[in-house]
């Protein structure tokens, strides 16, 4: 059942996006899926957001814009002179849309897969990491928070975050408040990781 559901989705994803792009796609979910076995969150819910969190990646940046203020999806004026990143936000709306996904804590994952966000899940940090640092991601920090995500995710989240704080400050590109956020929280506050019910319900750490 849970294999029609992803095959299904998979040929939905290929009449839009790239060869490339869905190629990603693909490792990012099986990476998500992996690290939520290994940290004990849903896997079927990561498979899923990995699966569809670039599904709107084909838009142009005005599509991207269009559709946001179509869609009456918010978004920062600042997004304006970056729309690309409003793919996230885009993507969630297309799961549901067009995917036919429901479920909230995937959606979230998919919103924030570029920027963080303050107060993330257990399961949006799986996916921020994994579109991160993927197998077929060739930059040498890739492979050190790919390595780092089995033993201490946190960690992992801390050294995307800073990756991709270091990338937008050496190219002399804004830096997008949600980024900050979810830096200092994890930095400064040590705030513990939300974790997300699941899809059997169950609260992590508890018997099944
Ligand atoms: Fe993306
Ligand atoms: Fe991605």
């Amino acid at each position: 059942m849970d294999n029609a559901i992803f095959q299904n989705i998979i040929r939905k994803l290929s009449e839009t996006l790239s060869v490339q792009r869905l190629q990603h796609s693909l490792r990012v979910s099986e990476l998500a899926e992996a690290l939520a076995s290994h940290h004990r969150a849903d896997p079927f819910q990561a498979r899923i957001a990995g699966l569809l969190h670039d599904c709107a990646r084909f838009m142009g940046e005005k599509e991207l814009l269009d559709y946001c203020r179509e869609r009456k999806i918010a978004f920062d004026p600042n997004m304006e002179k970056i729309p690309g990143l409003l793919h996230g936000p885009v993507s969630a709306c297309m799961a549901q849309e067009v995917y036919g996904c429901s479920d909230p804590e995937v959606l979230s994952a998919i919103g924030c897969h570029t920027l963080g966000k303050s107060g993330m899940s257990l399961l949006d940090q799986i996916i921020l990491v994994s579109d991160y640092c993927e197998i077929g991601k060739k930059f040498s920090e890739a492979g050190h928070v790919r390595q780092t995500a089995w033993n201490d995710l946190t960690l992992a989240v801390i050294k995307t975050l800073k990756g991709k704080m270091i990338w937008l400050l050496t190219h002399d590109k804004q830096i997008h408040p949600d980024v900050l956020f979810a830096w200092n929280e994890h930095v400064i506050s040590g705030k513990p990781v939300s974790r997300g019910m699941g899809r059997s319900g169950r609260k992590e750490g508890e018997g099944s």
